[in-house]
């Protein structure tokens, strides 16, 4: 049988689809939707400028109405698959398999035309990177009330990619732009397993990330040791960024002001935490819980692993089922500086390349390195390397 009626048997695909290369047989793959070129291209009026909602470090994304009325997100993937179209469709298949009230479901994809497309389901309220990176700006007023509810179910779909799929799944690119906002302001994670689908080559670890490298797990950025924990350190930045309602660099801002972390840490050791609280809540807000939540942040961005919390702890402590263990607590890393002086002159918003070398962070100690081997397979961890590459863009 040829992968061609295999396809037009397809549910979700109402008309022939011609992969691409030689045929091949995709009766393994029944769980994946398949769409058609033709049907994305009806979808989204041929891919018009008007329904694109936005742009990505993985390429181009379009609002689309689906044959059966359902409007999804149509991911046009820029960059060249590295992959053949059975590797990519068995990172696919494990991707849609995975369900979350928190997560954003993937449809299915399209693989035509040497095309990587993927359908997910449609946000109606964007991500959170425009509503906090408005300036005050953007139309939606997150309340206290929703900000909390935003943390503790972005760190339950995060808790439930790390301890409930087997094998579990780092998501690598926790930001907040990857947090989209339903109609009623529910989140839900977006892209978890995409990093998997664009393979870094073998000798350098090509990690793409768009946001700022504020983000990005000390041990993560300098020596491409990709664990659970280095989504804990980024949940813990997107957590302050959400309490404090402001991007987690931000150059405008005088020196001391400028990066998030160190900002946090200033008020939390001179007991004033209360201060880095969103000045747009006016107030309105849970003093002791937005305490706690710069605490957790804090102890998410811890440099050392070993005392970053797993994210099953990151939730408990959110919901206040256990305490917060300050005692252990210090001041985070510096990465920041580091990168900058790697920086200078560069213009904001451009792409670069970051060539880093023999730090010391290079060294790693050995209850590092045992976290590092419970990295998933799915997760394309390779450990320590003498040199990384990483493409970041900085300042949202
Ligand atoms: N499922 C979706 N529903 C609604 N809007 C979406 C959806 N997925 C993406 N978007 C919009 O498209 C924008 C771009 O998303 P995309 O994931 O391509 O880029 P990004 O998150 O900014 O960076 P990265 O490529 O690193 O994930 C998002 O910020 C959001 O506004
Ligand atoms: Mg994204």
């Amino acid at each position: 049988m040829s992968c061609f009626s295999l396809l037009c048997g397809r549910k979700g695909s109402s008309s022939a689809a011609q992969p691409t290369g030689a045929d091949i047989d995709l009766s393994s793959f029944k769980n994946i939707n398949l769409y058609t070129y033709k049907e994305l291209q009806i979808a989204t009026e041929n891919f018009s400028p008007a329904n694109k909602i936005g742009e990505g470090g993985f390429g181009s994304v379009y609002k689309g109405k689906l044959g059966d009325g359902t409007l999804a997100a149509i991911k046009v993937l820029s960059a060249e698959s590295k992959q053949g179209v059975k590797e990519f469709l068995t990172e696919i298949e494990v991707i849609s398999s995975i369900e979350h009230e928190n997560l954003v479901k993937l449809y299915g994809c399209c693989v035509e035309r040497n095309q990587r497309i993927l359908v997910y389901g449609y946000l109606e309220n964007n991500s959170l990177a425009q509503t906090l990176g408005g300036g005050g700006h953007s139309s939606l007023y997150l309340s206290w009330h929703t900000r909390r509810n935003i943390c503790i179910c972005v760190a339950r779909g995060l808790e439930f990619l790390h301890h409930e799929v087997e094998p579990h799944i780092i998501h690598r690119d926790i930001k907040a732009s990857n947090i989209l906002l339903d109609k009623d302001l529910q989140p839900k994670i977006s892209d978890f397993g995409l990093a998997r689908l664009i393979p870094a080559n073998i000798t350098h670890i090509s990690t793409l990330v768009a946001g700022t490298a504020g983000y990005l797990a000390p041990e993560y950025a300098i020596r491409s040791q990709v664990t659970r924990k280095s989504d804990v350190y980024s949940f813990g930045v997107l957590l302050l960024e959400i309490v404090s309602g402001r991007c987690n660099t931000n150059r405008r801002l005088p020196a001391k002001e400028r990066y998030l972390h160190t900002r946090a840490w200033d008020l939390y050791e001179r007991g004033e935490l209360e201060s880095l609280v969103d000045s747009s809540l006016a107030g309105d807000f849970d003093v002791e819980e937005a305490i706690r939540f710069c605490k957790i942040g804090l102890i998410c961005i811890q440099d050392s692993l070993q005392l970053r919390p797993s994210m099953s702890a990151v939730h408990d402590m959110l919901i206040g089922k256990t305490d917060v263990n300050e005692k252990m607590m210090s001041k985070p890393g510096l990465l920041f500086e580091f990168v900058e002086t790697k920086d200078q002159g560069k213009q904001k918003g451009k792409v670069e390349e970051i060539e880093v070398e023999n730090t010391s962070l290079m060294a790693m100690t050995s209850s590092e390195r045992k976290d590092d081997l419970e990295s998933s397979s799915f997760s394309g961890s390779t450990g320590s390397y003498a040199t990384m590459t990483f493409t970041s863009i900085y300042d949202r």
